[in-house]
């Protein structure tokens, strides 16, 4: 089989890309500005270069974790989000359906509001924040596509190896725990947080692409782990384990006003009943925190 990976430089596309080494698969690892081990950049917004190296290619299946994923410099340029992340999504969705490939597109649970959780694959989305709407406007642009086989796979808030920790909305709580000087951080201690591994769902996307019964796959999936943590109690757990005081880090459970209201939804747990009874092989196969990190970090 033949796998091409967008955002392969990513945090969650360097994963998947790691997963798929330990198969016989083929794969064509793209980045946009990172170079090197191998990654071959393209620009996805080039729509031309797009289709001449997709239909040289002739992928089977197309994981696309490409996307602008930090809400702030979302906000900054609305434009460029969309196009990367509705315009180019909905490209590769109509090459899937030319080009006869599977197209998986990473997805957030930050297109729900956060107000009625546990959200199912089919609950109404109502993204709060600009980044969550062009996330939820790139899921309808590829699932309108007639013809073309299209997964939308729904994640939160992911942690794993990363070259740096700001790459990670959690790996850099490490920073703010080891940071002894002596500065004070407020951190959330409001919004419910699921902090998901990205090897998991690399070895998860693995095991999907080896299902036999992809016909039966549902367009939307969630994935998620269980474990509820506000960014407060990962704090808390990276103290622990690193055995550090964390008096210099103050939880803040007030509800949050003004812009951050549109940032820090409550709750967005995804339910993740209908992709755990796929009959996937080994399941969702999560990690455990504090497990994971223990050990990872003792590397
Ligand atoms: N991170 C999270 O906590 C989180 C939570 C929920 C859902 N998600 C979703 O998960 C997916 C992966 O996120 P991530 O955290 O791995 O993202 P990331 O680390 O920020 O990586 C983004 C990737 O997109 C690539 N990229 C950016 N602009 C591009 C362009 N014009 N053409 C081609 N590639 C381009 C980047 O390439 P270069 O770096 O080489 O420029 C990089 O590989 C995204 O769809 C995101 O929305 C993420």
């Amino acid at each position: 089989m033949k796998v091409i990976i967008t955002g392969a430089s990513g945090v969650l596309g360097s994963a998947v890309r790691e997963a798929f080494k330990s198969t016989p698969h083929q794969v064509l690892a793209l980045s946009n500005t990172r170079t090197g081990d191998g990654l071959v950049p393209l620009d996805l917004t080039n729509t031309q270069e797009v289709e001449k190296v997709f239909t040289e290619y002739k992928p089977n299946w197309v994981i696309h974790c490409a996307a602008e994923r930090r809400p702030d410099v979302a906000e900054k340029d609305p434009q460029g989000a969309q196009k990367l992340n509705v315009n180019v999504s909905g490209h590769l969705a109509s090459l899937a359906k030319s080009l006869k490939y599977t197209l998986v597109y990473i997805s957030t649970d930050y297109v729900f509001d956060g107000n009625s959780p546990p959200y199912t694959p089919s609950a109404k989305t109502n993204p709060l924040q600009l980044y969550g709407r062009t996330k939820r406007d790139g899921e309808e642009a590829v699932l309108s596509v007639d013809g073309a086989k299209v997964i939308v796979l729904r994640v939160p808030v992911l942690y794993g190896p990363a070259p740096k920790n700001s790459d990670s909305a959690v790996n850099i709580l490490l920073d703010v725990v080891q940071d002894q000087s002596g500065k004070q951080y407020k951190m959330d201690h409001y919004a419910t947080r699921y902090p998901t591994n990205v090897v998991d769902i690399a070895n998860f996307l693995v095991r999907l692409s080896e299902f036999k019964k992809t016909a039966t796959v549902p367009p939307i999936l969630h994935y998620s782990a269980a474990e509820p943590f506000t960014k407060y109690e990962m704090c808390l757990v990276f103290a622990k384990i690193l055995n550090l005081p964390h008096g210099h880090i103050v939880p803040d459970s007030e509800a949050p006003k003004g812009d951050s209201a549109t940032t820090r939804p409550k709750d967005c747990q995804l339910y993740t009943k209908e992709t755990e009874d796929l009959g996937v092989e080994g399941g969702l196969g999560l990690s455990l925190f504090e497990e994971w990190w223990t050990e990872y970090l003792r590397k």
